[in-house]
């Protein structure tokens, strides 16, 4: 073989050798990389540290500045402990929330924050929750189910104690006679039953006091307003109180109660629950006289209270929410540390 001939032979084959190494390289970084990529995702598929926390909150809509405020609480405390919040606005409609629930599962959500429009029709979504694995928080609202271990945790007020105060504080001011009309909540929720209750266990020693008229106004300032209008139109001069499952449907009354040429706050006293704001100002300006509280800040306890879970803590199946009393004596000294 010439001299040439072989050396370029040497120098092929070497070539060869070369690219053999380079591409047994470039194969092996390959599933290096597949593999780190491969084990990167299953571990964040099982919650590894890195990944936030995956949380859904079936919201029931923004029928009132309490439940604006509590939306708020809960997005802003999700925020500040860098949870992934998945919030679904249902319109009042029980199907919504429903069709959340099951979008949540689908998405394999960690925890699911419930706050339930009605308080039955629940079974068969929060069977399917647990059946996933993935603990309710019930907020604000209960429900009823047969098993309660559908549920983790249910952080609320105790609405039957906030008809019961309210009660009391209008039994006092109308010295234990008067015609009271009621502006009751969504039907079938359970602030707007218990709330009910609440009231007429706490009339109940007064015989002079009577519930002449009742209606839903659902939580809202319109529907308040309207059913107001109604009310008065229907028994004119005889209406003493009323008395507001919320502070949203007082607002509305007081302005029904402006147009029929009334003073609100005096000619007819009024007494609502929640302790927004804007219920407030209105006992300050002497339209409203008592609002019982009801604390929608409920964002901290429901994120407490999906950790202790998933870190496979036992909750109380109870958490209640202490609230108080405010009428028009103390308004003007609080209302600047209202926090809602
Ligand atoms: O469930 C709490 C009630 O719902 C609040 O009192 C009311 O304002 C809201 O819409």
């Amino acid at each position: 073989m010439p001299r040439n001939a072989s050396t370029r032979s040497r120098d092929g084959s070497r070539r060869r050798h070369a690219s053999v190494l380079l591409l047994t390289c470039a194969a092996i970084a390959a599933c290096v990389f597949a593999f780190a990529s491969c084990s990167k995702k299953s571990s964040s598929d099982s919650g590894s540290e890195s990944k936030p926390l995956v949380v859904g909150f079936s919201q029931i809509g923004a029928e009132s500045s309490w439940r604006t405020a509590e939306t708020k609480s809960i997005r802003d405390e999700a925020k500040k402990r860098g949870v992934d919040l998945r919030l679904y606005d249902a319109q009042q409609k029980q199907e919504n929330q429903i069709k959340a629930i099951n979008s949540f599962i689908a998405q394999r959500v960690d925890a699911i924050i419930l706050a339930p429009v009605v308080e039955t029709g629940w079974e068969p979504v929060l069977t399917q929750a647990k059946a996933a694995g993935i603990p309710v928080i019930l907020v604000d609202r209960g429900v009823k189910v047969s098993d309660d271990s559908l549920y983790t945790t249910l952080i609320a007020s105790d609405f039957v104690a906030e008809g019961r105060m309210a009660a009391q504080w209008l039994a006092k001011a109308l010295n234990g006679a008067g015609n009271i009309v009621e502006l009751q909540g969504t039907p079938g929720s359970a602030p707007a039953s218990d709330r009910k209750k609440g009231f007429e266990e706490g009339i109940a020693p007064h015989a002079g006091l009577k519930i002449t008229r009742s209606q839903t106004g659902e939580f809202t300032r319109a529907k308040g307003k309207e059913v107001m209008e109604a009310f008065l139109k229907a028994a004119p001069g005889q209406v003493n109180a009323v008395y507001a499952h919320n502070d949203d449907m007082a607002l509305g009354a007081i302005q029904a109660i402006e147009e029929a040429g009334l003073k609100p706050g005096t000619d007819i006293l009024i007494v609502s629950i929640d302790g927004v704001r804007a219920a407030f100002e209105a006992m300050v300006a002497g339209k409203l006289n008592c609002t019982v509280e009801c604390n929608p800040l409920l964002g901290p306890a429901a994120f407490d209270a999906v950790e202790m879970v998933l870190a496979g803590e036992t909750l109380p199946k109870n958490i209640v929410v202490q609230d108080r009393v405010f009428d028009q004596s103390t308004a003007a000294e609080v209302i600047d540390s209202r926090e809602y």
